[in-house]
């Protein structure tokens, strides 16, 4: 018998889109958005890498985030608009990102 937790959720691939330049970038199962992303070059401050500090905080303007952090309400992690990407994913196929 198993508890739902909100990390319960498997790792699996999706992708991320840049809005403000229309650039897609996979994300593959095992490795965070926030490890994508500067590896693509992108500038995007962190410290804990765990979903506490809320450093690492990004806009979301498209897609259902999978949250997994410790920072956001629940009432915030709702709205869908804001994830953390050193450590939430995508329920949905892809996430735009407000970058
Ligand atoms: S780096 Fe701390 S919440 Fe993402």
């Amino acid at each position: 018998m198993s508890t739902l937790t909100t990390a319960s959720t498997p790792d699996t691939d999706f992708e991320v889109e840049i809005a403000s330049t229309g650039q897609i970038f996979p994300v593959p199962a095992g490795q965070s958005v926030l490890h994508t992303l500067m590896f693509e070059g992108f500038d995007i401050p962190f410290a804990c890498e765990e979903g506490v500090c809320g450093t690492c905080l990004t806009g979301v303007k498209s897609g259902e985030v999978d949250h997994r952090d410790h920072y956001l309400t629940h009432e915030e992690q709702a709205t869908h608009t804001q994830f953390m990407p050193c450590c939430s994913r995508a329920r949905s196929a892809k996430l735009v990102l407000d970058l």
